[in-house]
């Protein structure tokens, strides 16, 4: 469609992408097949019709599931590899993505496997694609603050590849709190911090997320909604949320698109921007999130072209470098 094409050439960020959440269907298999790794679907097709999920956990169970089939370094690369091109497709020139390193070495795969396999593919997606990149290494807010603890000091090697940390996984019951010391010894480290909040908790794990893990940006935080003191001071500090619009209805977050805010929060001058989450599961990548809510919202090109603008506000490319994009 003519707006599709208006939007690949729009130059975008995108700021929250896990990597595990690009593995496709048919890389699973490929994978699966490499390492003898039984599945529990009968083929391609099958895996990709279970991807019908209730709610944020019932994602999680096949997003690690799914991880499972990653065995080496190759792996790593080629996922990646895989990513950026889809990106460089998208017009996006810039990525901030997430990756799970518990979920690895929980399974002997040790950390260096996984940043060597990703950061090379970044570096070939900066000469070969143009796409400009940062890593951030998120903690599994279901497990435990001293198993973060170890992670951090596992991933201290590879510091100079790791421009931040972030918390993900299941949020209900996981509060900010949890991870208050931790986040604080990575701030003394030198590492930004970011962390999902308001996605399928509480507005106050937004507060909490800024107050206590001194986070510069939230990932989700749709929920702030719930809070309109809270909406204010988001829109006054140009805090910047992380929306992912495709995730959202497939994880029922919302019922439908149409009831998604936000337009409303862009208009209430929040510095949201839109990004693609796990796009493997959620069907659809970057300018797919774009044209869905620019249906369902009935969004113009100048609020299009803002959202895209506030995905360079909201990242973490240098100041001259972010000035050549907006
Ligand atoms: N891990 C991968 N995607 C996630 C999401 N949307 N929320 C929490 N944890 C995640
Ligand atoms: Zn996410």
């Amino acid at each position: 469609s003519p707006l599709a094409a208006w939007l690949r050439g729009l130059p975008k960020a995108e700021l929250h992408l896990h990597i595990e959440g690009t593995l496709e269907p048919e890389m699973v298999f490929a994978l699966a097949d490499k390492h003898r790794v039984p599945l529990a679907y009968a083929s391609v097709d099958a895996l990709r019709r279970a991807y019908d999920f209730d709610d944020l956990q019932s994602f999680l169970d096949l997003y690690y599931a799914g991880a499972d089939v990653l065995r080496d370094e190759v792996d790593f690369h080629a996922m990646t590899a895989a990513y950026l091109r889809r990106a460089a497709a998208d017009g996006v020139v810039h990525v901030e993505i997430f990756f799970d390193p518990q979920t690895h070495t929980a399974r002997g795969i040790d950390i260096g496997t996984v940043i060597g396999g990703i950061h090379r593919a970044l570096v070939e997606g900066e000469r070969e694609l143009g796409i400009s990149h940062r890593l951030i290494l998120c903690f599994l807010r279901h497990l435990s603050e001293a198993e973060a603890e170890a992670t951090l000091d596992a991933a201290l090697p590879y510091r100079t590849l790791i421009a931040g940390v972030g918390l993900d996984s299941s949020e209900r019951g996981h509060p900010p709190q949890k991870f208050a010391r931790v986040f604080a010894r990575a701030a003394s480290l030198g590492f930004k911090r970011v962390a999902h909040a308001g996605e399928e908790g509480p507005a106050a794990y937004i507060r909490d997320a800024i107050d206590v893990l001194d986070v510069c940006r939230i990932d989700h935080g749709v929920r702030c909604d719930e809070d309109p003191a809270l909406v204010a001071q988001l829109a006054a500090t140009r805090m910047p949320l992380t929306v992912c619009p495709l995730s959202n209805t497939k994880l029922k977050v919302y019922a439908q698109m149409q009831q998604h805010n936000i337009g409303r929060l862009l208009r209430a001058g929040l510095c949201v921007t839109v990004n693609s989450d796990d796009p493997a599961y959620f069907g659809g990548y970057v300018v797919d999130n774009y044209l869905a809510i620019a249906d369902a919202l009935s969004l113009s090109r100048a609020e299009l072209a803002q959202l895209a603008r506030q995905s360079f506000e909201a990242s973490w490319l240098d100041d001259a470098v972010r000035q050549q994009w907006i």
